[in-house]
């Protein structure tokens, strides 16, 4: 496997012998780190780490996976470059480009990291998009594994907004691996026609199936995953939290959701997460839309079936996995 010089802008670009590849290259690279095995193979090179969006987990895991490689890194807050304000992604890709070995981009269209590496000249990954978040699948995926051992046949229902950008990467990653995918949702927040019609042609392939539900019964039952994210995205206006507590609310995760799938489900949650009244926004919606939690109920977040932290940890030995693969660190 050679991945040496390729971008990682969404999973539809990619094998599901790459995908899985990639995790097990995260796996190993999660051993050496627990064992305290230096890794240092990059030396002397450094990324741009470009967010246009706020971040934490994808943030921090790259720059512990560049420093654990022996890279450095310069992170452009969403303040703190020119791109697109007043300097066009073609040029800041080209300077960016010239200095250093790769390139993360968090931000808004998909179109605009497609264009960063279209001019970088070096690999471009995805950090998160309003269409995809292929970094996210590989922590999930990997997380997925350490589980259950395996993921193909794996039955994952994808509760919330299944039209953005945790979504569509779920349905591509699971049609891509041979899994089960269920959007369970309101008719408006499934996923494009396309997306899906697109996903169906990879699910022929691996034998996955893809389901879209408004029943939440029948949604999850049996699911060996039940999976959300926040109701309203980073860079979404004020305006939709109304409609999406409206719509979503018959979709929230809660203990009867968990039980009708059953005791062997486990819960995933990209994060961060509404399950309880502990941060300023939740605060802020809560006492307007008079609610507690959102997308899960804290009772779910904190049960023995949550992995939501093994797979926050995961994102980093992923992230390390891409940056490694495309460097031409293995
Ligand atoms: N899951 C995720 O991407 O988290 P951050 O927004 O904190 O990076
Ligand atoms: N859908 C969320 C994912 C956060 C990791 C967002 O775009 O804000």
């Amino acid at each position: 496997m050679n991945l040496k010089g390729r971008s990682f802008l969404t999973l539809k670009d990619f094998t599901p012998e790459e995908i899985t590849y990639l995790v097990d290259l995260a796996a190993q690279y999660k051993e050496k780190k627990k064992k305290g095995i230096l890794h240092d193979t990059l030396r002397g090179k450094n990324i741009a780490l470009i967010f246009e969006k706020t971040s934490t987990r994808t943030r921090c895991s790259f720059e512990v996976a560049a420093h654990d490689l022996g890279m450095g890194t310069t992170y452009l807050d969403p303040s703190g470059s020119q791109i697109g304000k007043k300097e066009s992604i073609a040029d800041t890709a080209r300077v960016l480009g010239s200095m250093y070995e790769g390139i993360e981009y968090r931000g808004f269209e998909q179109s605009i990291v497609e264009e960063l590496a279209k001019y970088a000249g070096v690999p471009v990954w995805n950090g998160l998009t309003n269409e995809y978040h292929p970094t996210q699948m590989l922590a999930d995926m990997l997380t997925l594994r350490e589980h259950f051992g395996y993921l193909k046949g794996l039955r994952l229902t994808y509760m919330g907004d299944a039209r953005y950008n945790m979504g569509n990467s779920l349905m591509i990653v699971c049609a891509k691996l041979g899994m089960h995918f269920t959007a369970c949702t309101a008719k408006e927040y499934f996923p494009e026609e396309t997306l899906v019609a697109q996903c169906r042609e990879y699910a022929a392939q691996s034998g996955a199936t893809i389901t879209l539900t408004e029943d939440v019964d029948a949604g999850t039952k049996g699911a060996d995953v039940i999976y959300t994210d926040v109701w309203v995205s980073m860079g979404e206006p004020e305006e939709v939290w109304e409609e999406r507590i409206t719509k979503l609310s018959p979709y929230k995760v809660t203990k009867a959701v968990m039980d009708n799938a059953g005791e062997a489900a486990v819960f995933l949650h990209c994060l961060p997460a509404f399950h309880d009244l502990k941060t300023k926004i939740g605060k802020e919606q809560g006492s307007k839309y008079g609610f507690t939690e959102l997308e899960v109920t804290d009772e779910v977040f904190e049960s023995a079936q949550s992995l939501v932290f093994q797979e926050a940890e995961n994102r980093m030995h992923t992230i390390k996995a891409v940056i490694a693969a495309t460097l031409g660190a293995v």
